[in-house]
């Protein structure tokens, strides 16, 4: 699978590397295309270990070149409009639509947080693309966003966040006016707890299965669904296990698959479907 054809088209990539490091850009200007490939999938080896600017930045870059990878496979239209769940601060993904995209494009987003929602505005206003930040639960993005009207809804590194801020709801603790890296260890500590109870289904399923099926009702007939969620090292250390963490897509793979909700799971080659899932309406 050639996850960076864009290397050599050079205004793709230069959009996909756009901010970063003279010494990253020169790393990846002096590497192959196939050292390349062989060094960005090297950057989900899980627990992702981000030691250096340089590892953020081609962690970046596996993200945006998978996600611009996909488009092109999926053949997802060039003005399309794609919904994104808990974005936090994180641009990878209107990036890769920036990268990818025509005029006529739209990126949306669900946010709760509100200093992330902020980080998320001041990162993202250096893109060109049409933005609608959404500062709501994406439960609710029907108030905001037409039936039928999205190509593409992602959840990147986001099932975690969903099921994070559900438990936390739920026990009254707020996630929107917090510090979100300040509050997290605690909302790790709970969700760990119940799973340990073995509760986490009977709390979290049903809200989780409706945002699914509010995104259903978003996408147009032949939308997508992407899902990733690899894990990150340092967590073990504020009491989360990495094991159960490494299991979110499964989970989700489990709880959409007994919801039966009429989704297919699309085959994807070079994406480990540990790591990875997509879902197609049938
Ligand atoms: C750490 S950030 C996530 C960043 C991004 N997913 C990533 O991993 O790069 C967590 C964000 O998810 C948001 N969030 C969690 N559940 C949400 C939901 N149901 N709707 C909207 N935002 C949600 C939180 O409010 C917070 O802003």
């Amino acid at each position: 699978m050639d996850r960076t054809k864009s290397h050599h088209d050079g205004s793709q990539m230069e959009r996909l590397t756009r901010g970063f490091s003279a010494e990253t850009l020169e790393l990846i200007t002096s590497l192959s295309e196939e050292a390349l490939q062989q060094k960005l999938a090297r950057m989900i080896t899980p627990p992702i270990t981000l030691n250096e600017r340089t590892d953020s930045e081609l962690l970046e870059l596996y993200y945006t070149s998978s996600y611009v990878h996909l488009f092109e496979t999926f053949n997802i239209p060039k003005k399309a409009k794609l919904f994104e769940i808990a974005a936090g601060d994180t641009i990878f993904i209107p990036k890769a639509l920036n990268a990818y995209a025509d005029e006529g494009a739209k990126y949306i987003t669900a946010n709760l947080n509100k200093s992330l929602t902020s980080g998320f505005r001041e990162k993202a206003s250096e893109l060109s693309i049409e933005l609608e930040i959404i500062e709501d639960n994406g439960i609710n993005i029907l108030s905001y966003c037409g039936e039928g009207k999205v190509d593409v809804a992602v959840f990147h590194h986001a099932m975690n966040d969903i099921v994070q801020t559900i438990i936390a709801e739920r026990e009254g603790n707020d996630t929107v006016n917090v510090d979100w890296w300040t509050a997290e260890p605690q909302m790790l500590q709970t969700v760990m707890a119940y799973h340990n109870r073995g509760e986490l289904k009977t709390a979290a399923y049903s809200e989780f299965i409706s945002i699914i099926e509010t995104c259903m009702k978003l996408l147009k007939e032949d939308g997508y669904f992407i899902f990733d969620n690899c894990t990150y090292a340092g967590y073990e250390d504020m009491g989360y296990n990495s094991d159960f963490h490494s299991n979110y897509i499964q989970l989700a793979r489990e709880w959409i698959h007994e919801a039966d909700l009429g989704l297919q799971e699309v085959e994807l080659e070079g994406f480990d479907p540990k790591w990875w899932m997509v879902l197609q309406k049938t």
